[in-house]
This record gives C-alpha cells, structure tokens and sequence, in this order.
C-alpha cells in the first residue's frame, strides 16, 4: 500500500529557528541529498552542521525569480510521506505564508521559547485556521535558552490558550524542542525529562487526518478545451468529489445537464476519476462547454451569485479600499468585482473584530463583495478550492489579497443599495429579410423617444468590426454570437437596453447567452422562409438558391426557432408598428418587474 501523504505548514516569526526544525527533520528522516550535505559541511562553521543552510540555501534560489516564495520540501519516514511548505517568517511574506497553508493539513507554529507568543505567531496561526487548518504542532523551540524549564513551557502554552479558545475545533499539540540539537524533533529529549509526549516527528507520524476531497461533491472547473476531430475532451482538475463514466453532471453557468461519455488517460479509459486528478472528460453529448466553465454534480450543485460575505487576507502596502474595482480569480476564471462594505478588521492582540473602513498590509477582516459576473461558488467551510479566491490588482497584475467565501448571498437584495439596475436585452432572432433589422430600429427609436438608455446590436454591422472574419460556419456563427451577447451583457449591467438583431440559428448558443443576462428578452422574428425568399431584401436567396452563397440559413443550412420565446412577431401578419409595440410593452414590463427590487430613494431608480 503507498504511503499516507500529509501536508505541512510552518508559521511563526523570523529566526523562531523553523529552519533548523525543518533541517533536523529532513537530516534525521534521511531526507537531505548526498551533495547537500557537502556543501553544508563546507559553509558551516566550527564543524557543527548548519542546518539552516539546507531550507535557506534552497529559499535564497528561489528568492531571486519569483513573487510568492514558498519552497516545498518532501521527506517521508517508514510509517508516511511528507511535503512541507517551508515559508519566511517576515511581516511582509503573509502572503507566502498562506500559499504554503492553503493546502496543508497540518501547521506547524514555532516559536521561540524567550519570546513567546508573538503578534505574527498569532496571525500565521489564525490564517492557517482560517485556511481550513485544524491540527497544530506548537513548538516552542530553543529551550535550551531557557534553561529547558518546564515553567516557561507551561507558561507559552497558558499564554497561547487564549489564542487556542479563537480557533473553533482547532487540535493543538504543545512540544518543547531544540530544533538545532534534535531534542523532541525526532527523538525523545534527555535533557527533558519532565516531557513524556511523543517527539514532533512520531506526532507527525500518527496524527490521523481525515480530510479528503472525496465524498464531496463534484466540481471541476474546465481549463482547456480539447478538439480534435470526432473528439472533444474537457480538461481539468477535479478540485473535490469524484466522477464517473455515466454519471449526470450539471455545466456552469450554462446549467445544461449531460452524461460523462468518457474518461480517457494515458493508461486507457478509466472508469472513474478523483480530486485532486487531471483529467480530461467527454461528454455524451454536443453541448458547449468553455474554458471557466464549471461541471458539477448535479445533486449538490454549487451556489451561484454575485454577492459574497468573505473573509480577507490582505497583502498589499496599497490598502484594500472600498468601491474599487479589483480583478479576483476564482479557479480558472477572472472576474470584476469590488468590495461594497468592510465590516471589521481583526485585532491581533485578542482576536476581536473591530469597525474597519478599510484594509491595510496583512490585516485580515470580513467584507462584502460584488463580481460583475455570477461565481460558481461554495463557501469555504464546504470547499477549499470552490470557495476561495484571489485579489488581483488591474493595474500592477499583483496579488494583493486572498479571500474566503463566508456566505453565498442573494443577488438582487444587496444589489438594491449599490448598484445600477439591469439593462434588459431584447434578442431578436430569425431568417434573413424575416424583418429583424427594421423591427429593431423601430423599438429602438420608441424605447429613445420615452427616454430609456439604448444601443443596437445588429448582426450585419458587428460583422464588420466586433466578428469580422468570421464566417457562417456554425463554429463562427456561435463565436459571433457569444461575442454579441458579451457586448450585451455589459450594457445591461450599466442599465443600457440592447437591442441584438442576429439571425442567431442556434438554440444553444442563445440559451447559453440567456443564461447570463439577468433580464434576457428572446423575440422570434417570424416570417415563413417563402416570405422571406419573396422580400429577398438582399439578393442574397437568390444567389444561395444559385448555389453562389452554400450553406446559407434556411436554403441549406439549419436554423432551430427558439422554444418559448417571450414575444414572437409574425412579420407576414403584423405590421411593423403592432410587432414594435409588442417588443416595447415588454420591455417596459420587464423593467419595471426588476427595478421594484430597487430601494425607492436610490437615484438610480430613475434611470
Ligand atoms: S448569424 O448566423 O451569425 O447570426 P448574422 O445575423 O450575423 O448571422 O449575419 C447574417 C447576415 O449575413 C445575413 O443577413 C446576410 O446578409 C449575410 N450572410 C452572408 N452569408 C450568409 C449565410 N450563409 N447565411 C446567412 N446569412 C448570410
């Protein structure tokens, strides 16, 4: 049977000797290379090993190239594996700190016993728990400068019980160590003999950890897109849960539900897949799945919004500040978003939640946040991966803080004090010469004159400049289409009305396109094909029918009308201005149904 993996962090200050810990446990589980060992023996001084050197050595490469700092180190012992993220104790490197965390079971919190407990052991120690962490390892080190006296040992760990009481269902094993000497790290110390628990390493070795991704639900957000011919793989990694060949899963936002067709891999097809594997799936069916999208279970599917209650780790010097826009990466996706409130910032000293306005260099506190688009999300207590994110600056392109999904809000409630309310975008969708373009000048001129804020989108001129060198091939009309619905769903977050005209052919793509716009208005612009032939407005059924245009809509090529439209315009039937007027009723009705959502005295209301 392979053996148990389990993850490690540190946290603590600057020189509370976790390099020498993490030295010690590397040299007495014979996990320091031959060579290593050379060169330790050729920079130590007075013929002692430096065990520093090995972890800091290795730190001082990787310092010179990239921003977070956090170096792995793997060892293992008889009874398991391990992978420890060894992270500077700086002020400044919180943010390395809670890299490292972010994926261990266990935190291992130094400190150094002449000290004590320190206002950075305290906060390494609450993001670590914070990042889901519920086992530590509290290692006072360096007792051998304090005499190796019981009473300072007892009275760290009284100290840190105040700390402890913070930090719900947390587990804290308490060892006094000499980290450069081995004492307690791995063998049992003789200079202690009034400490009888197991040594740092035997606690290592047994401390069950139960955590596992598996049994939860699905989730894999889609990196790649794999197309080839007859083949069409989405690749990824399963983030928690697992999946197997023939089970329903859910797209998101899309929400169309398909079968997994296959699980293929290097090793042949598989039949089921785990987190945290990458794989790559094929699904029974044609549906359109993207890069960002997220497949879920459909039992437990995530939760979706734009509103979040989180928890923030802040790790700039520029402070977080309220109402500006910050890029936040959520999986494999990038949205806008911004914080709308700051509720507290945590204080270090007791761990209490003070009033806060905003956030500076490694505070840590809760906010309120809104994204420009909707995140598939759970909360972080659910999953680690699904309910975390990180800030990014639009400016600088650094990381300048991480957060923690707390609560999953309801959109509009919150959304009432803050925002613009929604635009609404009218789709119009039919053949060519069904009338689209001249109905939609028509709405558009009416929604003017009774002073609504409105834009056109019509197929014919965006082929021009936003999809020129697209062609009619389904690929490219499904591209122009989705490059449409993305132009209109940003009107609609400033409160525009867009008017799309498009032939759009496709029922998919425009249920995909619906499915992201809150106020979404599909109109069928109705006319039989023979009507259409007959206007002919362009010539162009004429040249298809000569076989100058091929695969031209409704002669040779599909166009799928839309299910339940909202409004549907018989243009054979109707005159311009009746159908118009459909389309202008139902706009204001859709309008005034959302807007009620919005507080009265808001100013935007009168938009
Ligand atoms: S869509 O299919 O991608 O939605 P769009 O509305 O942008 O089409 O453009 C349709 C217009 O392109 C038609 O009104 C017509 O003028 C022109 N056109 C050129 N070739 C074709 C074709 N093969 N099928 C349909 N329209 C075409």
């Amino acid at each position: 049977m392979p053996l148990e993996l389990l993850r490690l962090s540190t946290a603590g200050s600057v020189d509370d000797g976790k390099s020498s810990l993490i030295g010690r446990l590397l040299y007495d589980s014979g996990g320091i290379y031959d060579d290593q060992l050379q060169a330790i023996g050729r920079a130590s001084r007075n013929g002692a090993l430096e065990l520093a050197f090995v972890t800091d050595g290795l730190r001082a490469e990787r310092e010179q190239g990239i921003t977070i700092d956090v170096a792995y180190r793997y060892f293992s012992t008889k009874r398991r594996k391990f992978i420890i993220a060894d992270t500077p104790g700086h002020e400044q490197y919180t943010r390395n700190m809670a890299t490292g965390a972010s994926t261990a079971q266990v935190s291992l919190v130094l400190m150094d016993a002449r000290k004590g407990v320190l206002p950075q052991t305290i906060r390494h120690a609450f993001i670590a728990w914070l990042l889901g962490i519920r086992n530590f390892v509290v290692v006072v080190n360096k007792m051998d400068l304090v005499g190796f006296r019981e009473d300072v040992f007892e009275g760290i760990r009284r100290q840190f019980e105040s700390v402890q009481d913070r930090l719900d269902g947390a587990h804290f094993y308490f060892v006094p160590v000499v980290a450069t000497d081995g004492d307690n790290v791995v063998q049992p110390s003789k200079r202690m003999d009034w400490f009888n628990g197991p040594s740092v390493l035997e606690y290592l070795e047994t401390v069950p950890v139960a955590e596992s991704a598996n049994g939860r639900p699905f989730r894999m957000p889609v990196q790649h897109v794999i197309r080839a011919e007859d083949y069409r793989g989405y690749a990824g990694q399963i983030v928690s849960g697992s999946v197997a060949v023939g089970d329903e899963i859910e797209v998101f936002p899309s929400r169309r539900k398909v079968r997994v067709a296959r699980i293929p891999s290097f090793q042949g097809d598989l039949m089921e897949a785990f987190a945290p594997m990458s794989v790559s799936l094929c699904l029974d069916d044609h549906v359109d799945v993207s890069r960002g999208d997220v497949l879920a279970d459909t039992t437990n599917p995530p939760q979706s919004s734009r509103t979040f209650r989180a928890r923030v780790v802040w790790m700039s010097e520029m402070p977080l500040a309220a109402n500006r826009p910050y890029l936040l990466k959520h999986m494999s996706q990038i949205v806008c978003g911004e914080v709308t409130k700051i509720h507290s910032r945590l204080d270090l000293t007791n761990l209490s939640e003070q009033p806060a306005i905003s956030l500076g260099l490694n505070d840590i506190g809760i906010v309120t946040l809104q994204t420009h688009r909707s995140l598939f999300c759970d909360p972080y207590q659910v999953d680690r991966k699904t309910g975390s994110f990180i800030f990014v600056d639009p400016i600088t392109n650094l990381t300048v803080g991480a957060g923690m999904i707390e609560e999953v809000q309801e959109d509009r409630a919150s959304r009432a004090r803050t925002a613009i309310p929604d635009g609404v975008t009218v789709w119009l969708t039919g053949l060519s010469s069904a009338g689209k373009s001249t109905l939609s000048r028509a709405v558009y001129e009416r929604l003017w004159a009774r002073g609504h804020r409105v834009e056109l989108l019509d197929g014919d001129e965006v082929r021009q400049h936003l999809s020129r060198g697209l062609s009619f091939s389904k690929e490219d009309r499904n591209e122009n289409i989705k490059r449409i619905g993305f132009v209109a769903e940003m009107l609609a977050r400033h409160g525009v009305i867009a008017i799309v005209s498009a032939i759009s052919p496709y029922r998919e793509v425009r249920d995909e396109v619906r499915a992201r716009i809150t106020n979404f208005l599909e109109v069928y612009v109705n006319a039989p094909i023979g009507t259409c032939e007959e206007r002919d407005v362009k010539g162009l059924y004429r040249r298809a029918r000569a076989g100058e245009i091929p695969g031209f809509t409704g002669i040779d090529d599909p166009y799928e009308p839309p299910l339940s439209p909202e409004v549907e315009c018989r243009t054979d039937r109707e005159t311009i201005a009746e159908s118009a007027q459909k389309i202008v009723d139902a706009v204001e009705a859709r309008l005034s149904e959302s807007r009620e959502d919005y507080l009265p005295d808001s100013p935007m209301t009168r938009l």
